[in-house]
C-alpha cells in the first residue's frame, strides 16, 4: 500500500502519532476482551498499562504486535493500517517491534543464545555483529553464562530475562512489554526496567503492561492507561 494515511484524509487527526487505535474491539468466543478502545500514542512516549487480571492488557499488546487480529476497529502504525499490511511487508513491520510475551514464548529446543540471535539472523545482520550484540544483551540481562542452556532448563525469572533480551536485541522503535518483571526479584526487575529505559531514552516508544505500578512511579515520566473489563477506565500522567 502507499503512504496515504488517515491523517491525510482527516485533518483533525494528529500527524505525528506512532500508534493509533480507532474503536478497537477484540472478542474471544463472543466475549469482549477489548471493547471500543481509542488511543493515540506519540513517538517516544512511555505508556504504562495497568488494570486487574483479565482486564485486557495482554490482548491490547497482542493486537498491536499482530499476534491477534482485532474483531472491530482499526490500528494504524505510523499511519499504516495494520489490516491492510501485505504479508510480504509484515516481517519488516514486525522488526520495528520488540515484544516481551507474558508467557515468554521462547523456542524450547533452541539455546538461549539461538533464541536471541534468531531476531538478528532474520533481519539479515552480519554474523560478527550478531555474536557481539547477542552477547552484549545477554550480559545486560545477566544471562550470558546461560547462553548455551535450553529454555526448559531455566527458572521462570531466567526465561523472562531471555525474553527481554530477545525483545531488545533488534533495537526496536516500539517496545511492547507484557509484565516484563513479573517473575523477577526486585533487583533483577530494576535491572530489566533500567534496560528498557535505556532504549526509551534513545527514543523508543514503550508500552509496559503490569500490575506493579509502584516499580515505575518514581523513575518514569509517562502516561498510565488503566484498563478494566476491556475498556480504558482512566488515563493519567505519571510524574
Ligand atoms: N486466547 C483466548 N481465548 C479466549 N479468551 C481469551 C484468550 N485470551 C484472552 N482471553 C480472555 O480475554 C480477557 C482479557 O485477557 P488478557 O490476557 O488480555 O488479560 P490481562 O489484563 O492481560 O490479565 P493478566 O493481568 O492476568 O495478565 C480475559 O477474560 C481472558 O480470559
Ligand atoms: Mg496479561
Amino acid at each position: 500500500m502507499g503512504n496515504i494515511t488517515n491523517s491525510d484524509m482527516n485533518p483533525e487527526i494528529k500527524k505525528n502519532s506512532i500508534i493509533r487505535l480507532f474503536n478497537v474491539s477484540k472478542r474471544y468466543n463472543g466475549k469482549f476482551a477489548l471493547k471500543d478502545i481509542n488511543l493515540d500514542i506519540e513517538p517516544g512516549e512511555f505508556i504504562f498499562i495497568s488494570g486487574p487480571s483479565g482486564a485486557g492488557k495482554s490482548t491490547l499488546l497482542k493486537v498491536l504486535y499482530l499476534a491477534e487480529k482485532v474483531s472491530e476497529g482499526q490500528i494504524l502504525i505510523d499511519g499504516m493500517n495494520l489490516a491492510r499490511i501485505s504479508s510480504s511487508r509484515l516481517p519488516l513491520l514486525r522488526r520495528r517491534f520488540g515484544m516481551v510475551f507474558q508467557d515468554f514464548k521462547l523456542i524450547p529446543n533452541r539455546t538461549v543464545y539461538e533464541n536471541v540471535a534468531l531476531v538478528l539472523e532474520a533481519a539479515g545482520e552480519k554474523p560478527d555483529y550478531i555474536r557481539k550484540k547477542v552477547m552484549q544483551v545477554l550480559r545486560t540481562t545477566e544471562m550470558d553464562k546461560k547462553a548455551k542452556a535450553l529454555p526448559p532448563t531455566l527458572s521462570g525469572g531466567e526465561q523472562q530475562r531471555v525474553a527481554v533480551a530477545r525483545a531488545l536485541v533488534g533495537e526496536p522503535s516500539i517496545i511492547l512489554a507484557d509484565e516484563p518483571t513479573g517473575s523477577l526479584d526486585a533487583k533483577s526487575a530494576q535491572a530489566v526496567l533500567d534496560f528498557i529505559m535505556e532504549y526509551h531514552k534513545k527514543g523508543a516508544t514503550v508500552l509496559v503492561a503490569s500490575h506493579n505500578l509502584h516499580l515505575l512511579e518514581s523513575s518514569v515520566r509517562g502516561r498510565n492507561i488503566e484498563i478494566t473489563e476491556g475498556t480504558i477506565k482512566r488515563t493519567a500522567t505519571m510524574l
